[in-house]
Formats: structure tokens, C-alpha cells, sequence
């Protein structure tokens, strides 16, 4: 499968579709899109073949992304002021890259809020192009979606509007402008959103400092330190370095107890498997936390893709190492037992009530498969157009949606479905249930080739137009791999 998916996208590459690059497209198009920004010509231009940067492992701690302060607290709404801005950070050790960022860093700050408060949060575009912002997972309204066309002008600021009417969860921000949302995303534009409950509080998981959001990516360097965009090759065969909240192979300090860890594949197209000499259990999915606590003996993430993991280094000697390692990039993260602690946190036995599923009213199939001319991916037969709506739904109905992967001349080619506006659940794939880890609320879902997954959604609240997706994002956002919906009162 591997093979061939290397084969599909190498098709694409030759034929074309890569050579007009995403930039390109977006000029080409109605998007407002502005000249390409001087500093990303620059790296352009250096931008030789990439190199293993050979930074040497476990020599740097894992920064955990500060958190953003609101600027005002009024009622049950919390204000935050935020930016989109160049910004050369520290990823490799003696040396600065170029990157794009949310707020100057290249994980950007977390954002942590309570379910049920409000929080408007008025980003400021310091970027020379146009860009936005997507809460990925939230259930927002559609102007404060990020929809792809609906981006913020270079100097301009925009509101958005967070509701937080959902479950305590692990979501994320990152840029989704139209074409250009697989490099934006890919030069750093990505960030933690927390959603907390007093509910999830007092079942003492544990917390504070023991809660530690981490962001997996892998990433590709040119000979001059500058991370490397390209599209003409297999982004699994040039992307090789892997980044734990921005460095590369770091180790991080812990106490000899229970951590939650919040673990987020940010690669744009990347599959990760994740495996730690300890023991991990998944509490958690990309929409909160699951029935029941999972044992893992592998972790695997599709991009995109949230776990929430309790790891116990209980019984840990002072000096145990364990390295979280991947078959995929190699080791990504050593943790290092520095002090002993004492531990009241706990996992309950059962963590969520899951409501019974709602009767659908409506079932659609939607298919995934390679465009006809083999010049782009495709969802029921076309690539994105934003003047097209390819589904109309009513709000407050239930759908079951089958998707469907179909199998390509070239074979079966993976994909990661993502919907926006609502937290769906899995009901099967290729009729089988879903494993546990994926029983609770997902965005997110890993569609291997030639099968198919259903799911069961609620498009409750907002009515408006909302895009899904294939998540890797060079497939939606250079290959068409996106449609759209319009919920309809
Ligand atoms: Cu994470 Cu449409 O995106
Ligand atoms: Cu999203
Ligand atoms: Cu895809």
C-alpha cells in the first residue's frame, strides 16, 4: 500500500499539477491571494535539496507551548488578542528558521478555555499574505470558521468567535486559506486549543503541570537550516525529522507518576505509530474523552488526529529513560525520570456516558478516489469548488455519511477524512466496529484504501456552508481533495 500510494502521488508530481504550485493556483484563482511574502522567495530560492539537519538526539528539553492570557474577562466571555506573524524561531540548535507563526513561536501558544465561556479572540494578519484561522474540532459558526475563502488581509484584524458549547476536549488551531493552507501549516502555522470542564476536573485525571499538550510532526530541512516545502516528491519519503512541540528529538523531565499526555499528529501527511517502554492508555479522542480507558500497547495517529494518553511512571527509579519511538521517523521523544512524586491523580474505570445514537434521517455515500485525468484527488468525482455546494444538510438532523475509499488504477491510496462543524461518531468500518480508541467523538478519521467508514453526525446550531476534507493536507489543498456542505434552517 505504501508502495502505491508513493506511485499515485508521483503521478501527480509528473504530471504537472505539482510544477503550478499551490502559489500559483491561488493567484490564479478568485482568492484573494497577495504576492508571494519577500522572506518565503528567500527561502524559496536557498531551498537546495533536503538534508538531514543530524541534530544530535535528546540534547534539547521539549518546550510545552506557553498559554495565552486573555486581555479581558467580562461576564462569561474571555477576550484574547492574538497574531499572525513571521518569525524566525529555534528549532534546530545554533541556528534560526523562517517560519510562519500564530503569536511568534513555532508551536504556537495554547489556548485553554472552559466549556461554556465564551471566547472572542481578535486576531491581527502581521503576515504579508492573506491567512485565517480554523478550529479544528470546534463547533463554531461558519464566519468564524476559517472557511477557506474567508481569509484575513495582510494589516487587517478579525474577530473570531469561540462558543465553546461542546465537550471538554483537545482541539487545535491552524491557517486553512485556500491552496495555500498545506504550506502555511507546514511553515508552523498550528496551535493547541483546550477545552476544560469542571466536570472533567473533578475526576481527578491528571493535571496542571502533569497535563502536557505535545504536537508530533515530521519536517523536511534545506542545507541552510530553512524548512523545506516541497511537492514534487512523496512527502513520507523527504520529510524525515520528527518534531516534539518544535525540536527535534527532545527529552522532557518527569516526575515518577501519572501523566496525561495530549498527543497531536500535525504532520500534513503523515501516518505515525507511536510505541513507549511504559504503559499508555488512551482516555481520550479528538472529541473528548472515550467510554472507557484503552490500553495501548501502539499509538497510531493520522494527521490530524488527537489522543489523549495517560502514560504511569509510577515505580520509575530516578534516571529511567523511555523513549517514545515511531517506526515511521524513528525515536521522537525521551522521557526522563528527574524526581519522584506523590500521585493522588486517577483513571476511572468509565469516563463517559455515550448517548444513544440519534435516528438518522438521511444517509449519503461519499467517495474518495483519484481524479480522472490522475492530476488530483477527488470527492465524489470533482475537486473543490467554492461556488458549489455538495451537500445540503438541515440543521438539528442526524446523517449517516459512508465513506467510501475507492480503489485507484494505481491501487488503494490512503486518506484522513475530516469534517468540520461537528463531532461525528464511527459506527463501522467495512461493517466491523471500531476499535476502541476511536468509540468516543471524532473530526478525524483515518480511511485506508479501498475500504469504507461510516459515520453518524448531528449538525446541530449553525447554518452555513462548511467544508470537509481529505487531512493530508497537500491532497485538499493543492490536489482538490475538499467539498462543501450548507446546513439550511
Ligand atoms: Cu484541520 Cu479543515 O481542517
Ligand atoms: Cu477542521
Ligand atoms: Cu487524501
Amino acid at each position: 500500500m505504501q508502495r502505491r500510494h508513493v506511485l499515485a502521488l508521483g503521478t501527480l508530481a509528473a504530471t504537472g499539477a505539482v510544477a503550478a504550485t499551490a502559489r500559483q493556483a491561488a493567484a490564479a484563482d478568485e482568492t484573494p491571494a497577495a504576492p508571494p511574502p519577500e522572506h518565503l522567495h528567500q527561502q524559496a530560492a536557498s531551498a537546495g535539496p533536503v538534508v538531514d539537519p543530524d541534530v544530535e538526539s535528546f540534547t534539547v528539553r521539549m518546550p510545552v507551548p506557553r498559554v495565552l492570557r486573555p486581555t479581558r474577562v467580562h461576564g462569561d466571555h474571555d477576550y484574547y488578542e492574538h497574531d499572525l506573524r513571521p518569525a524566525d524561531v529555534d528549532i534546530l540548535p545554533g541556528r534560526k528558521t523562517a517560519a510562519l507563526t500564530y503569536g511568534g513561536s513555532f508551536i504556537a501558544p495554547t489556548i485553554r478555555v472552559k466549556a461554556g465561556r465564551r471566547a472572542k479572540i481578535k486576531f491581527t494578519n502581521r503576515l504579508a499574505e492573506p491567512a485565517n484561522v480554523h478550529l479544528h474540532g470546534g463547533h463554531v459558526a461558519p464566519d468564524s470558521d476559517g472557511y477557506p475563502m474567508d481569509p484575513i488581509a495582510p494589516g487587517a484584524s478579525r474577530v473570531y468567535d469561540y462558543p465553546n458549547r461542546q465537550a471538554a476536549t483537545t482541539l487545535w488551531y491552524h491557517d486553512h486559506t485556500h491552496h495555500m493552507e498545506a504550506e502555511h501549516v507546514y511553515r508552523g502555522m498550528h496551535g493547541f486549543y483546550l477545552i476544560e470542564s469542571d466536570a472533567e476536573k473533578r475526576m481527578g485525571l491528571p493535571s496542571d503541570e502533569y497535563d502536557v499538550p505535545i504536537m508530533i510532526r515530521d519536517v523536511a530541512f534545506d542545507a541552510d537550516g530553512q524548512i523545506a516545502f516541497e511537492l514534487g516528491n512523496d512527502p513520507d519519503v523527504t520529510r524525515l525529522v520528527p518534531l516534539a512541540n518544535g525540536k527535534v528529538r527532545p527529552f522532557f523531565p518527569v516526575a515518577a507518576r501519572r501523566y496525561r499526555l495530549r498527543i497531536l499528529n500535525a504532520s500534513n501527511h503523515r501516518r505515525i505509530h507511536l510505541t513507549l517502554g511504559a504503559p499508555m492508555t488512551q482516555i481520550g479522542s479528538d472529541g473528548g474523552l472515550l467510554p472507557r480507558p484503552v490500553p495501548l500497547s501502539e499509538l497510531v495517529l493520522s494527521p490530524a488526529e488527537r489522543a489523549d494518553v495517560v502514560v504511569d511512571f509510577r515505580g520509575r527509579a530516578v534516571g529511567t529513560q523511555l523513549v517514545l519511538d515511531s517506526k515511521d521517523l524513528g525515536p521522537i521523544l525521551r522521557f526522563d525520570v528527574t524526581r519522584r512524586a506523590h500521585d493522588t491523580s486517577r483513571v476511572p474505570p468509565v469516563l463517559r456516558a455515550m448517548p444513544p445514537l440519534a435516528p438518522a434521517v438521511r444517509e449519503r455515500e461519499i467517495v474518495l478516489d483519484l481524479g480522472p485525468e490522475q492530476r488530483s484527488f477527488v470527492i465524489d468525482g470533482k475537486v473543490f469548488d467554492p461556488d458549489r455546494v455538495d451537500a445540503v444538510v438541515t440543521r438539528g438532523t442526524t446523517e449517516i455519511w459512508t465513506i467510501k475509499n475507492a480503489t485507484t488504477v494505481f491501487g488503494p491510496v490512503d486518506h484522513v477524512f475530516h469534517m468540520h462543524l461537528v463531532q461525528f461518531r464511527v459506527l463501522d468500518r467495512d461493517g466491523a466496529p471500531p476499535p476502541p480508541g476511536e468509540t468516543g467523538y471524532k473530526d478525524t478519521v483515518f480511511i485506508p484504501g479501498s475500504t469504507s467508514v461510516r459515520v453518524e453526525a448531528t449538525f446541530a446550531d449553525f447554518v452555513g456552508r462548511y467544508v470537509y476534507h481529505c487531512h493530508m493536507m497537500e491532497h485538499a489543498s493543492i490536489f482538490g481533495m475538499m467539498a462543501q456542505m450548507e446546513i439550511v434552517p
